[in-house]
């Protein structure tokens, strides 16, 4: 039996080593088997240039493998000490204004610095020669939240490297450019250059280039402590903390397939069904990144969670729900940030497992509650970075995911501002999650077959692949939901003309004629009765039948939504925002018409039910993060009572079980 790993974030180097004994003792006392140490330990492990003291790690790892503690390896690299940024200023970050940055903070280098890539391959190499077969080591932690975007004279360098070998002439980069707007046309390489602050809006083709270049950037500095790693110990899996969105500097698709597995931070950013509902899509996003194999929860929060200003404080039972929800959606480990909590720094007062005021906690209490009910599960997790069979969870639904669709979406000068990306994606993914549905997230030119229904909110940019795929899998028999203003790009940001949403027009057999952004608060109606939001377009028919019409404004009597059956299969359109019941009710048809059954047909509005195929079998998980009861029908054994269930249970507020299917 493989045991979930559970554990966090450990920085020893920031108590008295006294202190580190009774940490075992409750990690022991917690169920606590895995210990992330190393992150941000730069400082102390080389505390000036090619001196380093590893005394302090080794006792510290000593003390955790004598305990039977685990330990993920992390390189310190996102945060170079003091002595870096004096002896290599070129190293810096320096903002798209110009200014540099010094240490004071983390995160203050410049990925294309070769001081600091040097400097970052010389901490691996000797972490990787000193600790890469030690008894303790599950596996290694690569960098922290790889998302450091700089600019500067180095940055521009190997900007126009890279963009003479996508381009290959000056006129191709002119040309996707667009660069006769505005007089921008280059006439030398030397002339091209990051976009920085500028006077008014940037060049969207370079900006989205740009975006891309850092990207492939961050990738190059995980590779280059990848090949240090597996060539030095080639037997511990390699991942790294991916930051799930909030922000996105590089495509998590490319460095999934980097990593031996994959791990995500993940912090819900609300209480009670909507922090379930975002802990879902985090989970989902986590596992179709890693191709439907278990992955890492690398951190999450048991209580206070940073989130700018006002910290987000978690109700009683959340950590353990939460927890429970990325198990079912594929987690084979529970991690947070951190073990416990400084006495000061910047993040004094965001929760860990052992709070300021100690042991004797609620917090604490949860967290030796959470490590016996991990423990109870010890049949689901397989061994970290091992190929089980994809996928733990299965879903037939899938929503379009894209990095170049989020960064598309960022791009100066679209007609209206709330086309983002995240939040588009988010709300289907949530009211999936409502209905009591699983989906995965996809690229469009992925294997869609494994799928009857794809999803594809705002997903303004589509390359030929994508858009070819997505009309195979509709002709094939699939299914597909498209939302307004998706495929309007090319891959290279020009609009398709003969209408919008031109990358996917022949699939959806529409012509949009005409844009209505619409004002802050103004809404359309529809012939069904109910209204819609912040967007409308004059859609032509060109084969699809309307199925909604708007009913007043600017394109009164004309299609809103509109059906295509185009080969074997259909292909929706959705010209406008529909409120929360109407989209709901969206997607529940094309759930039906694509004969998607629900695995709990009670789950819905905050009941999740999810099966997971875990390493001996497959688990049922139930969840009611309502505050009232609910009926759930399941069938199974209980994991930590044995006792069987067939047929309806009541489940009360708040409660869960999880079931062993026979
Ligand atoms: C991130 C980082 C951690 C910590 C937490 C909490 O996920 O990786 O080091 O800063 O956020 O804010």
């Amino acid at each position: 039996m493989t045991a979930i790993l559970f554990g966090g974030d450990y920085n020893p180097e920031q108590w008295p080593e006294d202190v580190w004994h009774e940490d075992v003792r409750l990690m022991r006392d917690a169920g606590v088997n895995t210990a992330t140490v190393g992150v941000f330990s730069w400082s102390s492990i080389e505390p000036t240039e090619g001196r380093f003291t590893f005394d302090w790690l080794d006792r510290a790892i000593t003390l955790l493998h004598e305990n039977g503690i685990g330990i993920i390896l992390a390189t310190p690299t996102a945060s170079p000490p003091p002595w870096f940024s004096i002896a290599h200023p070129e190293a810096l970050p320096t903002t798209a204004e110009g200014v540099r940055l010094i240490h004071g903070s983390r995160d203050t280098y410049n990925p294309a610095a070769p001081a600091y890539r040097a400097a970052a391959a010389r901490i691996t190499e000797e972490l990787a020669a000193r600790y890469g077969a030690h008894p303790a080591l599950r596996g290694w932690h690569l960098h922290n939240e790889y998302g450091t975007v700089s600019f500067g004279a180095e940055v521009d360098a190997r900007f126009r490297d890279w963009l003479e070998r996508k381009y290959g002439s000056l006129g191709a980069l002119n040309r996707a450019w667009h660069t006769t707007f505005w007089s921008q046309g280059y006439a030398s390489w030397e002339q091209v250059v990051a976009p920085q602050a500028t006077q008014y809006l940037r060049n969207p083709g370079q900006l989205l280039d740009f975006k891309r270049f850092s990207a492939a950037l961050l990738l190059e500095c995980y590779q280059d402590q990848i090949d240090i790693v597996r060539r030095l110990s080639p037997d511990a899996p390699v991942t790294t903390n991916f930051m799930l969105p909030s922000w996105l500097h590089y495509d998590p698709w490319a460095f999934a397939s980097a990593s031996d597995l994959v791990a995500v931070d993940h912090y819900v950013d609300a209480r009670g069904v909507e922090g379930a509902a975002h802990a879902a899509f985090g989970a989902d996003l986590a596992r179709s990144f890693g191709g439907g194999r278990p992955w890492l929860l690398m951190e999450q929060a048991m209580n206070l969670t940073m989130r700018g200003g006002r910290l987000l404080a978690k109700e009683p039972g959340a950590g353990m729900r939460t927890s429970l929800q990325h198990v079912a959606r594929g987690a084979d480990g529970i991690l947070f940030f951190q073990w416990r909590t400084a006495p000061a720094g910047a993040e004094a007062f965001h929760s860990t497992m052992v709070p300021h005021v100690g042991p004797d906690s609620r917090v604490f209490r949860e967290v030796r509650e959470l490590g016996q009910l991990l423990g109870a599960l010890d049949g689901v997790a397989s061994p970290l970075g091992s190929s089980t069979p994809a996928p733990v969870v299965t879903t037939r639904v899938a929503i379009a995911w894209s990095a170049d669709a989020w960064w598309a979406a960022d791009s100066p000068g679209l007609p209206a501002p709330d086309l983002d990306f995240l939040p588009a994606v988010r709300r289907v993914h949530r009211a999936l999650w409502m209905l009591g549905r699983t989906a995965d997230f996809v690229r469009l030119d992925d294997d869609l077959d494994r799928y009857d229904l794809v999803l594809v909110p705002s997903h303004c940019i589509a390359s030929d692949a994508e858009a070819a795929a997505l009309d195979g899998f509709v002709r094939g028999g699939g299914h597909a939901i498209v939302w307004y203003f998706s495929g309007t790009f090319d891959d290279e940001l020009h609009v398709e003309l003969g209408g919008y949403t031109g990358r996917f027009a022949e699939t959806l057999g529409i012509r949009v004629e005409e844009l209505h952004p619409l004002e802050d608060g103004e809404s359309v109606a529809l012939d069904t009765g109910t209204n819609g939001a912040r967007w409308a377009e004059t859609v032509r028919l060109r084969g699809a039948e309307a199925t909604v019409r708007y009913a007043d404004g600017p394109t009164c009597g004309e299609p809103a939504i509109t059906v295509h059956r185009h080969g074997d299969g259909t292909a929706r359109y959705v010209s406008t925002c529909l409120p929360d019941d109407a989209l709901a009710a969206l997607l529940e048809a094309s759930l039906a018409e694509a004969g998607i059954e629900p695995d709990a047909p009670e789950a819905g509005d905050g009941l999740e039910v999810v099966r997971r195929s875990g390493a001996d079998g497959t688990y049922v998980v139930a969840i009611n993060h309502g505050a009232t009861a609910r009926t759930v029908t399941l069938h199974g054994v209980d994991a930590f009572d044995g006792s069987r269930v067939a047929g309806p249970i009541e489940l009360a507020a708040r409660a869960f079980r999880v079931l062993r299917a026979q």
